[in-house]
């Protein structure tokens, strides 16, 4: 079963991994189908409210309120076959933000779900160029088949041109649209016949002895047949046959055809997760990377969710366990303050349950309710002093100055803000001069849904306005040399949430300048998350 005999078993049959896609190609049908076939969820439709109406602002507003639920569907773990398998949900909102890039950051391969009328969307690509950054292993659905889709070839075309990535096909769909049939599974030698009568009903697999098995001819009519046999062979003549470590290396992607509202080419997906792989993979973490096998239990946190209740300031954590076997109630070092913490409440998200988590191993994802002591980027050990690598923070594309509507409750809006900076939702920055603080986020969305938990949360109304500056950049260099760039360029200097030394501008001609004329500093979009 394993590619890594050598991996402890309970490790081996891990597969940590996103769902990355367009809005409206089918990311919550899939992983509604994923869990149903997981035996997670007894009947699809039971999850979340689907596409249109889960992004529409209210709905996001809402489920920003009702923290339980999009905590839930932040990751979901469920079994399939010998395997577990640990979704990790990407925001469903379509400004593109570090929290995806994070995210990705805790899991070991992604799928990319295309719509098969539209090929490669411009979210699909953005989404795809952060795994290429990290060399995920990428596994292809092209969905939505039972409807009119293009050429199998033009979208394969376009995967390899716009992506720059081999294809190969898993599979290979017979028929389009209203002909669609199903498809000829290229890797196992079978027929797929998808049922259009029964959505949750998985595919009729039938043997087949190759292409030209005369069985073939019972299921298929005669013209689809001639054309499957023709673009097979057109198929394996120009595409590349499957190469399991261009796979892994995030060189090609396999795809699979299929409707993931008629389940169909769901679980022939599943069965390619856990047949090829990956299992939890090592962690780059400074002085030495982490294996999943060492003994010991690590892990780090790659997203914070804040005011889970409002009533208490609590958060949740999410850790990605990087190694070892982690056991409830376990005493793991918080390497960045070098204290101890008893883990003694963890929890595991089970689709729309949460629950204990007795146990996790490296692969998992256990979230970990502090009072504020867990910080994006922070890592757990059993003592080594070990810092997970490659948590960056991206200088925000948008900035606005906030002030409380009640110029009284400045002191609380500061907290507030903060708490929002530590968990990752927006940048804050306090500048030298004057009062008053300047909020950075990726996507304007962001400013809507800060202002509504600000005053949802702590009960503060805020302005957004209008800042002075719109771009900012990290200032990095010697101590000296900073403190005497920040007295020179006072008007420009700002801090952020951790006391780092910023520098905000609106011109470009500003940052080229300081980079002329200060060659001690150097000014950065991104920063490690300590
Ligand atoms: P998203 O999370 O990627 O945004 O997509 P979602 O799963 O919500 O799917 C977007 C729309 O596409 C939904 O229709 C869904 O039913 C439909 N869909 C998903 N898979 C398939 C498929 O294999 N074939 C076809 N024909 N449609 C598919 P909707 O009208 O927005 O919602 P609903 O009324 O169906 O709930």
């Amino acid at each position: 079963m394993s590619n890594r005999p050598d991996l402890p078993p309970e490790i081996a049959r891990r597969r940590t991994f996103a769902i990355i896609s367009h809005p409206d190609a089918g990311k919550t049908t899939l992983t509604e189908k994923f869990l149903l076939f997981g035996g997670a969820i007894q009947m699809a439709g039971q999850v979340r409210a689907k596409g249109e109406a889960r992004r529409t602002r209210s709905d996001f507003m809402q489920m920003e309120k009702d923290r339980g639920i999009s905590v839930s569907a932040s990751a979901m773990s469920f079994d399939y076959r010998n395997f577990r398998f640990n979704l990790v949900d990407t925001p469903g909102h379509s400004d593109f933000s570090e929290d995806t890039y994070r995210t990705l950051t805790a899991v070991d391969a992604a799928i990319m779900v295309i719509d098969g009328a539209k090929g490669v969307e411009s979210q699909t690509q953005k989404l795809f160029e952060v795994c290429r950054l990290r060399d995920l292993p990428i596994l292809t659905f092209c969905n939505k088949m039972d409807r009119e889709s293009r050429d199998v070839f033009e979208i394969i075309d376009e995967i390899q041109e716009n992506l720059a990535i081999d294809v190969t096909p898993a599979s290979w769909p017979i028929g389009i649209g209203r002909d669609f049939v199903g498809c000829y599974d290229l890797l196992r030698d079978r027929l797929e016949l998808m049922d259009r009568a029964d959505r949750n009903k998985v595919a009729e697999s039938i043997e087949i002895n190759g292409l030209d098995d005369p069985k073939l001819a019972e299921h298929v009519p005669a013209h689809l047949l001639d054309k499957l046999r023709e673009e097979v062979e057109m198929a394996r003549e120009l595409l590349p046959p499957l190469d399991a470590k261009a796979f892994l290396e995030g060189t090609m992607t396999p795809i699979w055809f299929g409707s993931a509202i008629n389940s169909f080419g769901v679980k022939e997906l599943m069965d390619g997760i856990g047949n090829f792989g990956p299992e939890p993979q090592p962690t780059s973490a400074e002085p030495r990377q982490i294996a999943p096998e060492e003994k010991k239990v690590s892990g780090f946190v790659f997203k914070v969710q804040a005011n889970m209740d409002p009533k208490h300031r609590d958060r949740v954590a999410f850790v990605r366990m990087s190694s070892g076997h982690f056991e409830r109630g376990m005493k793991l070092t918080h390497v960045r303050t070098k204290k101890p913490m008893a883990i003694s409440n963890p929890v595991l998200f089970l689709a729309s349950d949460r629950e204990l988590a007795e146990e996790a191993w490296a692969g998992d994802i256990i979230g970990i309710p502090n009072h504020g002591q867990l910080r994006i980027g922070d890592t757990l050990t059993e003592g080594e002093a070990l810092k997970v690598t490659g948590i960056p923070s991206f200088a925000p594309e948008l900035l606005q100055g906030v002030r409380a509507g009640d110029p009284m409750k400045a002191k609380h809006l500061e907290k507030a803000l903060f708490q929002f900076a530590e968990e990752g939702a927006a940048k804050v920055f306090k500048p030298a001069f004057g009062s008053g603080y300047v909020v950075g986020v990726v996507g304007a969305l962001q400013f809507e849904v800060l202002a509504s938990r600000i005053e949802l949360e702590y009960g503060l109304p805020v302005r957004f306005d209008a800042s002075q500056f719109t771009s900012a950049r990290w200032v990095h260099g010697g101590k000296d040399a900073v403190e005497k760039f920040a007295a020179a360029n006072k008007q420009h200097i700002a801090t952020d949430h951790d006391g780092d030394t910023v520098y905000l501008t609106r011109l470009q001609w500003d940052i080229d300048r300081v980079e002329r004329d200060y060659p001690d500093v150097t000014l950065s979009a991104t920063k490690e998350m300590m």
